[in-house]
Formats: structure tokens, sequence, C-alpha cells
């Protein structure tokens, strides 16, 4: 499977796929409706590029970023959904062992928007229980044609008690706050796990959080 639209940078995605030096690895997804602006936001995070072309996703893809968060090096393994009702069946197949969800809307499609609830669902079906999922109302620099306002994007949110921004990849606009607040949020997670469940720092049970077995040392200060 792979996305459509070829990377810039393609030889120093590679290298950085393979590299090995990280202490944490986080698997996080796009999803949402089509044309929202999945591959766009990704493609602004990974590349600090923009397409204003559509070349809608075949399937699924990744790209991979490493962050820092407080002295850990965190490698990311974003991967890039399609949004087409008929890809569902392979995209969902990826939703087991996602530590993170961006649940993406446009904020000028009111489709986009009510399929939210509809998304979230998948998610508990087909996700780990402790994902962590963040909600971004996209293309907030089209604010001429917005249907969706933020008060709804913020009331839907808290009810499904996600953190929520309005993003624009254009003019990349909350994208890297997106994806810091989803480490943060998976990060606090994995540290109340740990605290509440000692047993947890059995190398097992860290590796299905991590996937990373032989460099752990069963505390996560990320
Ligand atoms: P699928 O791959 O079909 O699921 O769609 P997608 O969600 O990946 O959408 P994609 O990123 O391909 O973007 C769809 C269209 O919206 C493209 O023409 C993009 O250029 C445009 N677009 C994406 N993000 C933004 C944005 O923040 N602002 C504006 N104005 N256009 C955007
Ligand atoms: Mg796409």
């Amino acid at each position: 499977m792979s996305v459509s639209r070829p990377s810039t940078d393609t030889k120093w995605q590679q290298k950085d796929a393979a590299d090995q030096n990280f202490d944490y690895m986080f698997k996080l997804l796009i999803i949402g409706n089509s044309s929202v602006g999945k591959t766009s936001f990704l493609f602004r995070y990974a590349d600090d590029t923009f397409t204003p072309a559509f070349v809608s996703t075949v399937g699924i893809d990744f790209k991979v970023k490493t962050v820092f968060r407080n002295d850990k090096r965190v490698k990311l393994q974003i991967w890039d959904t399609a949004g087409q009702e008929r890809y569902r069946t392979i995209t969902t197949a990826y939703y087991r062992g996602a530590m993170g969800f961006i649940l993406m809307y446009d904020i000028t499609n009111e489709d986009s928007f009510n399929a939210v609830q509809d998304w979230s669902t998948q998610i508990k079906t087909y996700s780990w229980d402790n994902a962590q999922v963040v909600l971004v109302g996209n293309k907030c620099d089209r604010e001429d044609e917005r249907v969706v306002s933020i008060d709804r994007g913020k009331q839907l949110a808290d009810q499904l008690g996600f953190p929520f921004f309005e993003t624009s990849a254009k003019d990349n606009i909350n994208v890297k706050s997106t994806f810091e607040t989803l480490v943060d949020i998976i990060c606090e997670k994995m540290s109340e796990s740990l605290d509440s469940d000692p047993t947890v720092v059995n190398p097992t049970k860290v590796t299905r959080i991590t996937e990373r077995p032989s460099q752990q040392d069963g505390s996560c200060n990320c």
C-alpha cells in the first residue's frame, strides 16, 4: 500500500525509519473522512510542505519523525489512512497497537464533522483501550467557507473527552501543537499505568506499550 503523493525527501525518511537510536516509539494514526486534509497534515508536519492538489490516498502508508520530549528521543511512526469507505477494512486493521489517533474533520464540511462520532466508535472498536485521541478541525484558514463553528468543535471534543485544535495544514497552524499534545497525553497515560499498576514494568507489558522490548527501563520520563 502506498500514499499516492511522493515524499520530497525519501532518502531521509528511509534513514529516519531505520534509525534505531530512540527511547520510545509511538505508533500514531490519522483518521477522518476523505479530503479533510490528513495527508496534507502529515506532509506539513514531517516535511514542511503543502500542495493544493487533491490526490486521494490509496490504502495506508506511514512517515517517521523523531521528537524530543524531556530528554527522551521519541520516534513517531505516523500512519496516514485513506478516508474513503472502500479502504475501511484495510485501514481499521492498523488501529490495533496504535497509541494515539488524530481524528480529523474539515471545518468547511458538515458531513466530515457529523462523521466524527462514527470514527470515534471505530477507534473504540478496533484499537487498544488506552489509545489517546486528539480531535482536529482542519482548514481553519478557510474562514469564509466555515460551516462548523469552533464552539461546536469544542463541545463535541468535551463530550468525547478529547483535546481539541483547529488547524491549517496550508498555513501551518497548530500542526506541531497537535502532535506535541498527543505525545504528551500518551506519555501521561504511560506514567499513570506504571504508577497504578507496578506490574507494568514486566517487559512483556512494556513491550505492548512501547513496541521496544530490548531497551526499556520500565519507566516513562518523556
Ligand atoms: P483522503 O486521502 O482521500 O482520505 O484525503 P485526505 O484527508 O488525505 O485529504 P488531503 O490531505 O489529500 O487534502 C484534500 C484537499 O484539501 C487537498 O486539495 C489539500 O490541498 C486541501 N487541504 C488540506 N489541508 C488544507 C488546509 O489546511 N487548508 C486548505 N485551504 N486546504 C487544505
Ligand atoms: Mg490522504
